[in-house]
């Protein structure tokens, strides 16, 4: 297993400038961000239906909250984040049932087939298209067959929608912000059909839940694309 969180010393673990770039997000992430997101947070907790004795990983955790719903749902749940500054933001969250692991999702340090439930939130609208079908291709093979895969990101509504409109103008002007290639990677997501596309792509078969107008989805699939 990765670093599990334990001290202050992971602030000095060195990391690529991408992920660097998380330790100013980190300072606001839980009183900026989060309160917006708690209604996706509601949504992917009913869509994943962690409970007692079911494992559970959150991949690109960030601050812990949806990992610390897995784990308030009974589940013995993990959150693994390659953020160092993101990850020390979540110790706040102290449950029995929950760990923090500082990982990279295109090399999850985890056996093969270990969790029921994998999950990942906000993440692959921000990575480059080779690097989304690593993370996915890894929460795949860490989930156990017959487990569940869900994912949240931002969704392209299925046909013109009014209610979609101020989610889908937030959602710009935060990823306008960011700049630089994050941008740009936004931009080629919602381009390429956002999460249906990418399912489509990365043959991840499943359900989708449509939120906000379809502003946002939820994708439930099943491991190996069953
Ligand atoms: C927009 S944040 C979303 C965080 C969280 N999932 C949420 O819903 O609030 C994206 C997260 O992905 C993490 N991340 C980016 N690249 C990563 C990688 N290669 N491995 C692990 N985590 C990564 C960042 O550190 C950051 O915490």
């Amino acid at each position: 297993m990765g670093a599990v969180m334990t001290g202050g010393s992971l602030l000095s673990t060195k990391v690529p400038p991408q992920i660097a770039a998380y330790k100013n997000a980190a300072r606001v992430y839980n009183y900026v961000i989060e309160p917006l997101l708690w209604g996706m947070r509601r949504a992917v907790s009913e869509c994943a239906q962690a409970m007692p004795g079911m494992t559970a990983l959150d991949v690109c955790g960030g601050t812990g909250a949806q990992a610390f719903l897995f784990s308030q749902s009974g589940a013995l749940a993990v959150a693994a984040d390659m953020s160092p500054h993101m990850l020390c933001k979540a110790r706040g969250r102290a449950h029995e049932n929950l760990k923090f692991v500082l990982a990279s999702a295109d090399r999850l340090p985890f056996e093969s087939g270990i969790f029921d439930l994998v999950s990942m939130s906000l993440a692959l609208h921000e990575i480059p298209e080779k690097l989304r079908l690593s993370f996915t291709g890894e929460m795949q093979r860490v989930a156990r067959p017959g487990g569940r895969i869900v994912i949240m990101d931002y969704a392209l509504p299925l046909k013109a929608s009014l209610a979609a409109l101020p989610c889908r103008s937030a959602c710009w002007l935060a990823e306008r912000a960011a700049g630089g290639a994050h941008y740009r990677n936004y931009r080629d997501w919602m381009a390429r059909d956002a999460l249906r596309g990418f399912a489509a792509r990365a043959g991840l078969n499943g359900q989708f839940h449509v939120y906000y107008g379809g502003a946002m989805n939820v994708l439930v699939a099943q491991p190996g694309g069953s």
